[in-house]
């Protein structure tokens, strides 16, 4: 290859928003993710120490496999980062073979272990006392200012008018609400179930809206159009608890969002 430089341009548009800074549109979701980690990258070469946030879920696989690439190739260092736990079922445990839904086991595989963060703060989903676990936890966040919080988004139903979860923050929850307990909605069942083929435990141990507003950067990704609907709802529907993504609207000069074309179409159906 000889010394020529490789730049590679990423074709995107942005979309304007009242409240969100950054709606950045791609072709692709591989190329939404590549842009989202470059953007990690960036941010992780200015603060080596930074503490993130990691979402789990379908939607970031692959932004997570080009930072575990960038690790590689040694083009960024994590190790002195800070990993933290977005949510977890309740009751769930890290032994992936007992819990193959789990969201430790999850991030063990494809964010601290890949990355070599050192620091990685779990959320103990087996905690005997889960109410004390989120108080732990919380006590956790509030020790390390969170540079970037990392989210997909949740499911839509019209029929129920409830979703489009950040983290497991279902509708009717409140903004105000920390680390805590939370019961998942309807909604959120039949997708684990219709999409993931599991039975999910009915609660759950979250980040709360609070939590993730304190970050520095917001980052969320969504692909399709089922994703454009939620964040339809969430972008151009009334800001409040129904809509818990409606929140990053009070928040929005740090949030970006990192979606592709197909969820982008559904934005003129309003
Ligand atoms: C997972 C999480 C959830 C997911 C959301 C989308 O840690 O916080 O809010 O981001 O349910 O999940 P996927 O990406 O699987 O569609």
């Amino acid at each position: 290859m000889g010394l020529e430089a490789k730049i590679s341009v990423l074709p995107y548009y942005e979309i304007k928003h009242p409240e969100i800074s950054r709606i950045r549109v791609f072709p692709t979701p591989e190329e939404a993710a590549q842009a989202a980690a470059e953007e990690i990258i960036g941010v992780v070469r200015v603060n080596p120490q930074a503490a993130i946030t990691y979402a789990t879920g379908d939607t970031v696989i692959p932004l997570y496999e080009n930072l575990a690439r960038a690790v590689k190739e040694g083009r960024v260092d994590f190790s002195e980062t800070s990993g933290f736990h977005l949510d977890e079922y309740y009751p769930c445990g890290p032994d992936i073979n007992e819990y193959p839904h789990g969201f430790v086991a999850y991030l063990r595989q494809r964010v601290f272990t890949p990355l070599g963060i050192k620091n990685a703060n779990e959320m103990n989903g087996l905690a005997p006392d889960p109410e004390a676990e989120a108080k732990r936890y919380d006590g956790l966040l509030s020790a390390k200012p969170i540079e970037i919080a990392i989210l997909g988004i949740g499911p839509w139903s019209a029929e129920t008018q409830t979703g489009c979860h950040i983290a497991f923050n279902e509708s009717g929850t409140p903004f105000s609400e920390k680390v805590h307990v939370q019961t998942l909605d309807p909604v959120t069942l039949m997708r684990d179930r219709q999409e993931r083929g599991q039975d999910s435990p009915e609660r759950a141990l979250t980040q709360g809206v609070a939590n993730i507003l304190e970050a520095r950067r917001i980052f969320l990704l969504a692909y399709g159009e089922k994703k454009g609907q939620s964040l339809r709802e969430a972008l151009f529907g009334e800001i409040g608890p129904q809509r818990p993504a409606s929140a990053l609207r009070l928040q929005g000069q740090k949030v970006t969002l990192f979606i592709d074309e197909a969820a982008a179409s559904q934005f003129g159906k309003l």
